[in-house]
């Protein structure tokens, strides 16, 4: 087991606690990658190709809600499987693929990390610890390294 309950139980209790604001905060964290390295906003076609302001780019929220959903979700399918499984929808080879041929590199994942446990921080002081930020960390770590295995 990859994942302990414990660590589970953090995860989907602080998710539970910021999923009605989930998206605000998902794009939060997306913003904080963009202040700490500008040029990854030029990987995103849809960024290239429009004028508005990134905060209100539609999918740009949507991304940045998959990437939090996914890592939440990641928590309970490794303590049950040990393994990290993307949905239904897609696959970690299409994932791996997408990103590598958008250019997207360690550093871009290595500062979401970052930007995402800063923004639970922010989210949920009253719930925050160690254990906390080791659970989130895990979960996200597994599912990168599940794409980038196959990147
Ligand atoms: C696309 C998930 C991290 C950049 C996507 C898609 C998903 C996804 C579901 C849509 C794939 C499709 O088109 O079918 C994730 C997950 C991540 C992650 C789970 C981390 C756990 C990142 C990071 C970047 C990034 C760190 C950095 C810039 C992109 C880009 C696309 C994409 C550029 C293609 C968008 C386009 O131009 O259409 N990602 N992503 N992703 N992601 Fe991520």
């Amino acid at each position: 087991m990859v994942i302990t309950a414990k660590q589970e139980a953090l995860v989907v209790s602080s998710w539970n606690e910021m999923k009605d604001d989930a998206p605000t905060y998902a794009l939060k964290f997306f913003l904080r990658l963009f202040e700490i390295i500008p040029s990854a906003a030029k990987r995103f076609s849809f960024l290239r190709d429009s004028n508005l302001p990134l905060e209100k780019n539609p999918k740009l929220k949507a991304h940045a809600m998959g990437v939090f959903v996914m890592t939440c979700e990641a928590a309970t399918q490794l303590r049950k499987t040990g393994k990290v499984n993307v949905g239904a929808n897609t696959s970690v080879q299409h994932l791996a693929s997408v990103h590598f041929k958008a250019g997207v590199a360690d550093l871009h994942f290595e500062v979401l990390k970052f930007a995402l446990l800063e923004t639970i921080k922010e989210a949920v002081p009253y719930m925050w610890s160690e254990e906390l930020k080791e659970a989130w960390s895990e979960s996200y770590d597994y599912l990168v390294v599940a794409i980038k295995n196959e990147m």
